[in-house]
């Protein structure tokens, strides 16, 4: 008689991001109160958006609404699209020299004008919540403690969470990104736990990709097109990770619905675990942040 345990594992679970990012947020709140109550500050987050970038306005907007959630302090400044690049550089160097603020973030895509590279360069790497500078993405290569960027940290403890086994495991990646696929398939092939997988890094000029992705124990797919990835891709049993959010026109009340990077109808049949889009990788990304400003905060406060 197969157990109630062996039942839930023979249909597909969904890792269900939301609940885990409540949960988490619930914890940081705990921490956040017990630093108010000794008297300190709490942590403070920064975010430049430059533009009108509707994306941008709603993930910013996101990450307020979470400082305000687990008790952070968060400011958001607004600069317009005809702001220069020693405008932006001077408001980061404002900022980093404000012990006021333990996080700073800024919104990208920026106006083609701006430098991304020289951006991500100015920020205090002490204070690069978001683990873009170099310095960071360096450590996280050496496998030192680092700010790890948003989404692969919210990656890695929801895949923690929810107890899955890394070890030995062939994880593919689709999609070589700074900001997801690249530091995805370093952690992923870093010694510790979730880690120890043999990774492949898949790309846009992988040639015969779907030989890889039947292959993958773990499927990470991050490369913004919707549904790229359809059930008979996927290996039987797998553990699928959608990082795609994408807004695809459709006849419902808001003009669109989202789609995420996996064609969840027929991956689902396939999986043994999948993220659902939304409610998966979108709200563990806001966590990885709101948990890298708590860090910044306590790397200056609990000496
Ligand atoms: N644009 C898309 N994702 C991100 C992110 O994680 N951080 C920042 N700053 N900009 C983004």
């Amino acid at each position: 008689m197969p157990t109630f345990a062996d039942k839930i594992r023979l249909t597909t679970m969904l890792l269900k991001g939301k609940e885990v990012a409540d949960q988490i947020k619930i914890e940081i709140a705990e921490e956040v109160k017990t630093i108010v109550d000794k008297g300190v500050r709490p942590p403070h987050l920064v975010a430049i958006l430059v533009g009108e970038d509707g994306a941008s306005k709603t993930y910013v907007k996101n990450k307020e609404l979470a400082c305000e959630k687990v008790g952070f302090s968060s400011t958001l400044v607004r600069l317009p699209e005809s702001t220069s690049e020693e405008e932006v550089l001077a408001k980061i160097e404002e900022i980093n020299n404000d012990d006021g603020i333990d996080g700073l973030i800024v919104q990208l895509p920026l106006p083609k004008h701006i430098s991304e590279h020289k951006v991500t360069q100015a920020i205090d790497p002490a204070k690069d919540v978001d683990g873009f500078h170099d310095v960071s993405v360096g450590r996280l290569t050496k496998g030192q403690d680092t700010f790890i960027s948003a989404t692969p940290y919210g990656i890695i403890q929801l895949l923690e969470r929810y107890k899955i086994e890394t070890s030995g495991k062939h994880c593919v990646v689709i999609g070589r990104s700074n900001i997801v696929g690249r530091p995805m398939s370093i952690l992923m092939s870093r010694s510790g736990n979730p880690g120890n997988c043999t990774v492949t890094l898949c790309h846009s000029r992988t040639v015969d990709l779907e030989s890889y992705t039947k292959s993958a124990d773990i499927l990470i797919v991050a490369l913004g097109i919707p549904e790229f990835v359809t059930g008979d891709m996927v290996k039987p049993g797998a553990t699928v990770i959608d990082v795609g959010i994408t807004r695809v026109d459709a006849d419902t009340p808001r003009g669109y619905v989202l789609k995420g990077d996996v064609e969840f109808e027929s991956s689902e049949k396939v999986a043994g675990y999948i993220t659902p889009v939304p409610g998966g990788v979108g709200p563990m990304t806001i966590i990885g942040l709101m948990q890298n400003t708590l860090k910044s905060h306590n790397l200056k406060f609990s000496n």
